[in-house]
């Protein structure tokens, strides 16, 4: 056993006060979660604390919360680690570096009810029902039951073990900025159907959620929301995968960025290091050697991308002929055949496996840790 102190930020919305900080003190086994804390404080101190707690077992994601500023589970967070990481950031910020009090927060991103409880519906349950969460095939539906390839459901394993706790929602940044952006949770779970081979509608869905402009591209790749997943659903993966499928249908993405991913994978390879001149002219107009192919969107995008280019230039920090596209010099004969070399091995293993998977090349595909023994929720 060990003492621990939390630090609650409660909201009682009856007394029509603002929310406050409580501290409340807990003995516990390290080993126990930080949701068993709240558990004992509610139970020897104060019953009006309030929690949303139901499986205690990372299953039905209820119990979703800030823990030291981290969004996640509370029956997950073992209160000893909770601990640690307390007792870091407090001597970081030069504060005590012993029994620094564990801060539990609601999560963010959605309107408090009371203590730790949010409200799931307005934020979370809408965006999910906005991605249409099942599945739309055609044609009449078989006698029994769909079947496909097991191998055809690998990909989206991992958008399936999402549990809807919400954690990626309270950590994303986009949203923070954005709230009408889909968020992390509900675009992972369109993944699940987009990358479904019994779902009809893929293009259809892929059009809906890139022409929305709180779809796909306002994500800003930061890698929240993957940290604060306790199932390791990796929501900004699902996202860049959505992203990529767009990109092969055709569809145009507005910040160019699966044509700038082809053209920094096209620039490499021809030699060796980036480019960087070449980036414009291979993302918006590619094709031509050396000049721009006259489309409209090569030309507007070249000449809005002219102040970033000239001003490192009147800084000098680039230099005129690093500015000129295509004068970037080659690696040595060497160096270009070991860039080859990779090229052509990434091709002959061209297919993308979903990271939920595991493993060497010819052992069997194991599912990743957090999901193994469970099956998924969907
Ligand atoms: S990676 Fe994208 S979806 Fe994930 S938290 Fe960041 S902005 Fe949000
Ligand atoms: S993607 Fe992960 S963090 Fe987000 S709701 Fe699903 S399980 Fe929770
Ligand atoms: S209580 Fe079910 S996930 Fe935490």
């Amino acid at each position: 056993m060990a003492d621990y102190t939390i630090k609650v930020r409660r909201f009682q919305p009856e007394s029509g006060e603002g929310p406050y900080w409580e501290e409340f003190n807990v003995d516990l086994d390290p080993s126990l979660a930080v949701l068993d804390g709240l558990l004992q404080a509610k139970d020897r101190d104060d019953g009006s604390l309030a929690v949303r707690c139901s499986c205690r077992a990372a299953i039905c994601g209820s119990c979703g919360m800030k823990i030291n500023g981290q969004s996640g589970l509370g029956c997950k967070t073992q209160i000893g680690e909770a601990q640690e990481l307390a007792n870091k950031k407090a001597s970081v910020a030069g504060e005590r570096t012993e029994n620094a009090p564990i801060v539990i927060e609601p999560m963010g991103n959605m309107p408090v009810i009371k203590d730790l409880i949010t409200d799931m519906e307005s934020t979370h349950w809408t965006k999910i029902r906005r991605v249409t969460p099942w599945l739309l095939p055609h044609g009449e539906p078989p006698e029994r039951e769909y079947v496909v390839e097991p191998e055809s459901m690998i990909d989206i394993t991992q958008s399936m073990a999402c549990i809807q706790c919400g954690a990626c929602v309270s950590s994303c940044l986009s949203m923070e900025a954005d709230p009408d952006f889909i968020g992390p949770a509900a675009l992972a779970k369109a993944y699940r159907f987009v990358g479904d081979p019994r779902d009809a509608e893929t293009h259809e869905r892929l059009h809906d959620l890139a022409e929305d402009p709180h779809g796909i591209y306002d994500c800003t790749h930061c890698f929240s929301c993957i940290d604060a997943c306790p199932k390791g659903v990796a929501p900004m993966d699902q996202i860049m995968r959505l992203r990529r499928k767009a990109g092969e249908e055709g569809i145009e993405d507005p910040n160019a960025g699966h044509a700038h991913e082809v053209a920094f994978v096209k620039i490499i390879e021809k030699k060796g290091t980036l480019d960087e001149a070449m980036l414009v002219q291979e993302s918006y107009a590619p094709g031509i050697k050396g000049k721009l192919k006259p489309s409209k969107r090569g030309l507007t995008e070249t000449i809005k991308s002219l102040p970033t280019i000239l001003r490192p230039l009147r800084k000098r920090k680039v230099k005129l002929r690093q500015a000129i596209p295509g004068t970037h010099h080659k690696l040595p004969g060497d160096a270009m055949d070991d860039v080859k070399a990779i090229y052509a091995h990434a091709e002959e293993h061209g297919e993308e496996l979903n990271l939920y998977i595991r493993g060497e090349e010819g052992e069997d595909a194991q599912p990743d840790g957090a999901a193994a023994e469970e099956v998924p929720n969907d």
